[in-house]
């Protein structure tokens, strides 16, 4: 089938190599000059594993292209997908200009009946919206052409983001059109296989779907961290407590991993659209404004732990803190919203400086803090420890899972680890002779 995928991020790129890779031939617009200059030299502008890789192998095969030039995806396509960005505004609402610039682009360009796909997440009632605009621009060319807006949101995770679409654990069509959900049907059957993965139904309980889901997900994260925060009152260890309630199938192992809150493009940005939505509609969220408040809260838990150890010395003021980890999670370069950047802000706002390693965020981080004189970005994993009075793990990477613990405790000031993400056993860590605070687990 022939597509035209709009936007170049996670979901539009990942879409489009993964479409390639089954044969399709793919059209992927960028506005952004560069972007397609880098993609068409084959090279990839994000960190994702596995992406660049199936990326310069479907382009070299002749089935992925690259243009800025919305009209020439729209000329060789039966499908068009809207997968821009749709950022979080002042008020909390999704910014949906990108959504209606395509949209109003595809009114403009369009020759022939297209099927418009929805894979950008978007608040309730977009797909009316971008059947508006295009409507109008292709009135005010005078032109009748028919065409269908279909949601389909997207629900990979960065950092497995091509295993997800590979291998979904199910695909949403929102739309009334039976032809058309067939058409999807085919497109997708080689990622859904067993029929019941595809899931036809209303635009709108598709696109609130999308929404619901980061929401269901957000809320089981800011849960696990509120009853972290109660065990380590009551004298409980969250990891017992995980295993013995993951265990009921009801409540299932995923994703009820305590840490440092959630962060990324994703989750804090749908809850706070939901949330908006609602008002909108005048109903009070009391459940997911819980849910942003605890994720606010549970951000400073680590940094309020560092303050408390550091107090009895004199305070934080004039100490270092190596930091490991400043991605939002592990396989990602991405620090929007991650947790690091609010215990940075945090710690050096009290005047203790910061030295942090990542694996691949350390560049991104660095233009975010490049204002703030407290923190200091360093390129390797163990020269982050020289001179400092402690480390704090902020990111699960893997490389953090085994370290050399010797080193470590030779390298640091005082013996003392501040582990955001449960990293390492307790008792193993006081046998060695450190002082270490984790997130609701007991020695
Ligand atoms: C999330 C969803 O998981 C995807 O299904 C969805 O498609 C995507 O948003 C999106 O809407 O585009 P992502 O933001 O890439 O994916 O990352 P997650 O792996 O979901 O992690 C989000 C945050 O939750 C991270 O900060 C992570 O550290 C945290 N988390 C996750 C926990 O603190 N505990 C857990 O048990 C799981």
């Amino acid at each position: 089938m022939d597509i035209c995928i709009v936007g170049t991020g996670y979901v539009g790129l990942v879409s489009a190599a993964c479409f390639a890779e089954m044969g399709n031939n793919v059209y992927c617009v960028d506005v952004n000059p560069d972007v397609v200059e880098t993609l068409n030299q084959g090279r990839v502008h994000i960190f994702e594993p596995g992406l660049e890789e199936l990326v310069r192998r479907n382009r070299d095969q002749g089935r992925l292209h690259f243009t800025p030039d919305i009209r020439e995806g729209l000329d060789n396509s039966l499908f068009v997908f809207i997968c821009v960005g749709t950022p979080p505004g002042e008020d909390g609402r999704a910014d949906l200009g990108f959504v209606r610039q395509v949209a109003r682009d595809v009114g403009r360009s369009m020759q022939e009946y297209k099927i418009v796909v929805d894979k950008s997440t978007v608040p309730v009632g977009t797909a009316d919206m971008v059947r508006e605009l295009i409507q109008s621009e292709l009135d005010s060319r005078g032109l009748e052409l028919e065409f269908d807006v279909v949601s389909n949101p997207e629900f990979l995770k960065e950092g497995d983001a091509v295993s997800d679409f590979m291998k979904p654990d199910r695909v949403i069509v929102g739309t009334d059109n039976i032809r058309t959900a067939e058409l999807l049907r085919v497109l997708y059957s080689p990622f859904a296989r067993s029929r019941e993965k595809m899931m036809v139904m209303g635009v709108r309980s598709a696109e609130m779907t999308k929404y619901a889901a980061n929401c269901m997900l957000a809320t089981k994260i800011s849960f696990i961290n509120e009853i972290a925060n109660i065990c380590e009152k009551v004298g409980a260890d969250i990891g017992d407590v995980r295993r013995g309630i993951g265990s009921d199938h009801r409540i299932g192992y995923h994703f009820i991993y305590p840490g440092v809150g959630f962060g990324g493009s994703c989750f804090p940005k749908d809850v706070s659209a939901l949330i908006s939505t609602a008002h909108e509609q005048e109903y009070t969220p009391s459940l997911l404004r819980a849910v942003e408040d605890v994720n606010r809260s549970q951000k400073k838990v680590l940094a309020r732990k560092v303050q408390e150890y550091f107090s009895e010395l004199g305070g934080v003021q004039g100490k270092t803190l190596a930091m490991w980890g400043l991605a939002f999670k592990a396989n990602t370069d991405d620090v929007r919203e991650a947790p690091a950047l609010e215990i940075i802000k945090e710690l050096t706002a009290s005047g203790m400086q910061i030295k942090a390693y990542d694996p691949q965020a350390g560049e991104n981080a660095a233009r975010v803090l490049q204002d703030n004189p407290g923190v200091e970005v360093v390129k390797d994993q163990y020269s982050v420890l020289q001179g400092a009075h402690a480390l704090a793990v902020v990111t699960e990477w893997n490389q953090f899972r085994n370290p050399d613990l010797k080193r470590i405790k030779s390298e640091l000031e005082i013996p003392v680890i501040f582990d955001g993400r449960n990293l390492y056993p307790p008792r193993m860590l006081e046998e060695m002779g450190f002082s270490y605070f984790c997130m609701g687990r007991q020695p």
